[in-house]
Order: C-alpha cells, then structure tokens, then sequence
C-alpha cells in the first residue's frame, strides 16, 4: 500500500519523509529529488564519501546519491524486514544502483550495529520522530562517525509549546511516535553538537502529504484486497483521515509552526 502512495520509480524509490517544493518542484519525484539534492549540498557530501543512512526506508536516498557519485560508498541501517526484502531485490537488479557492490544493508536496530569502519557522513530523515532518547542515539552515532566526520538529521518539528502528535496518530499511525521541538536536537550536544540549523516550512510537508493522498486515492482497485488486519472500510477511513489531517496540519499558520527541522551535526 505504501509503495504505490509514496511514488515507486526507477531511480526515486518510495520515500516516507518530506519533498522540497519550495524551489520549484512540480510533481511528487521531482520534490524528492530536490529535496535529496539539497541534502547533498548541507552536508557536503564529496564522491568517495562512505556513508551511513539511519533508517534508510526502501532505500531511496542511497540510491539517488550512489547514481550521481561514481565512488561514494552506503550502508543502510533499517529494522523494517519487509523495506529491506524490497532492498534485497533490488541489490539483485542490474538497473538498480543499490546492485553496484557500492551497498550495504544491515537489517536490525540502530542500538544492536556495530560497523568496523567509520564513516564521513551519517544521514538520518524521517526517522528521529521513531527514536525516544536522543542522547543514547547521538552517542551511538558519534561512535560510527571518523574524526572530521558530519551528521545531518532531517525530522519533523515543531515550533509550538504543544505539539502535533495525539492519540490518533500514537493509536493509529505512529505507535510510540513523537515530534520533536525544534530547539530538542541542538540542546543534545553531549556527543555530537549542532553546527547548522533549518526550519523547513510546513507547506513542504503538506504538498507532499497531499500529493501521498491523491496517490492512496489513485491506487484504490490495487491497495484494497492487500490484507491490513482489519476491515479495509475502516483502514481506509483511519488513513484518510490521517493524510488530510496532515495536509492541513503542516499548512496551519502558513506553515511557520508544524514543519521539518535540519540538523548539521560534527563530534561535540
Ligand atoms: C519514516 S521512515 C523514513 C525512511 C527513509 N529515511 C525515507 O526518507 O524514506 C523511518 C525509517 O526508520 C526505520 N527505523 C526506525 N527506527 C529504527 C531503529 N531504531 N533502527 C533502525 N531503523 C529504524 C524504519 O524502519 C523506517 O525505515
């Protein structure tokens, strides 16, 4: 059901997290892309760069970057097993980059990794809004991080006193999630501290959200017979309500409250 919401194309494969649509995009890929090369400016990223991306989804990002940098080398850490069975398959298809002998997966929790070389550059997107405690996190990725190496994290925020999160999307959506204040992650600096910051308005978030829900809408005659655990009606009903929830969410107060924050990380 994801795949065909989130966009599954030949180089930009399903991306749970925000498109830039500020610069101009004009479709859901586009927005990816521009989103994933403005990642490549903040961090720098340099063709020979080994790199690690925390919680990698279905791998786009890596793919994207391995595409355009002959020499940089990915490993992707992921706990989903069903994202890293479509990984799988695609480190098997000679059209995909992830097949280069430039890849590799680890499939198990951030906390149980474990890597003998460092790394230049750690990547993380959409995936701290899943992580409790951010000290325990930045401890551990500040231990797979070489000398001189940069971390950029890219998450939902908020800059409100309250915050987006409910018991819908903690019931429904995001078992355990939360979104992070936008000040949380530079006021962790006990083992990787915050060099560079940006707030991302939320009508990112939104235009992608609405584009995810024309998808969902789209692809009805194929998502309706795959089994969710439940009656499809009411899945459908609790999704719905969760992607326009969203779309009016992000654009709430011109989207200067509800939107994502980017963080550029070096050893504290
Ligand atoms: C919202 S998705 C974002 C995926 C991807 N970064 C993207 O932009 O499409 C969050 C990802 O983080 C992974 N994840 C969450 N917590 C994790 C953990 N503790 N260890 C490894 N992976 C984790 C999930 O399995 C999922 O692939």
């Amino acid at each position: 059901m994801l795949n065909p919401m989130l966009g599954d194309g030949k180089l930009i494969y399903p991306k749970y997290s925000m498109g830039l649509w500020e610069k101009g995009a004009t479709n859901l890929e586009q927005s990816q892309i521009q989103m994933i090369d403005d990642v490549i400016d903040k961090l720098e990223i340099q063709d020979g760069d080994n790199i690690l991306d925390f919680g990698c989804g279905w791998g786009c990002v890596p793919n994207y970057i391995l595409a355009k940098f002959p020499n940089v080398k990915f490993t992707g850490i992921n706990l989903s097993h069903y994202q890293c069975e479509y990984m799988r398959h695609k480190m098997q298809d000679p059209e995909s980059y992830l097949s280069s002998g430039r890849f590799t997966l680890y499939e198990g929790d951030l906390n149980d990794a474990q890597f003998e070389t460092k790394f230049d550059k750690i990547l993380s997107i959409g995936v701290f809004c899943h992580v409790g405690n951010l000290t325990k996190a930045f401890q551990k990725l500040a231990s797979f991080l070489k000398d001189q190496g940069r971390v950029f994290i890219h998450i939902i925020t908020v800059r409100t006193p309250n915050n987006i999160s409910s018991v819908f999307t903690h019931q429904y959506i995001f078992t355990h999630g939360s979104f992070w204040k936008y000040d949380a992650v530079p006021s962790h600096n006990k083992d990787l501290k915050t060099i560079e910051k940006w707030y991302l308005n939320g009508s990112n978030y939104s235009k992608t959200f609405a584009n995810w829900l024309k998808n969902f809408d789209d692809s009805q005659a194929t998502v309706k017979d795959l089994d969710y655990g439940i009656d499809y009606a009411k899945f459908r009903r609790i999704w719905r309500f969760y992607l326009i929830w969203f779309v009016a969410n992000f654009a709430s107060c011109d989207g200067e409250y509800n939107g994502n924050g980017q963080y550029l990380m070096v050893h504290a």
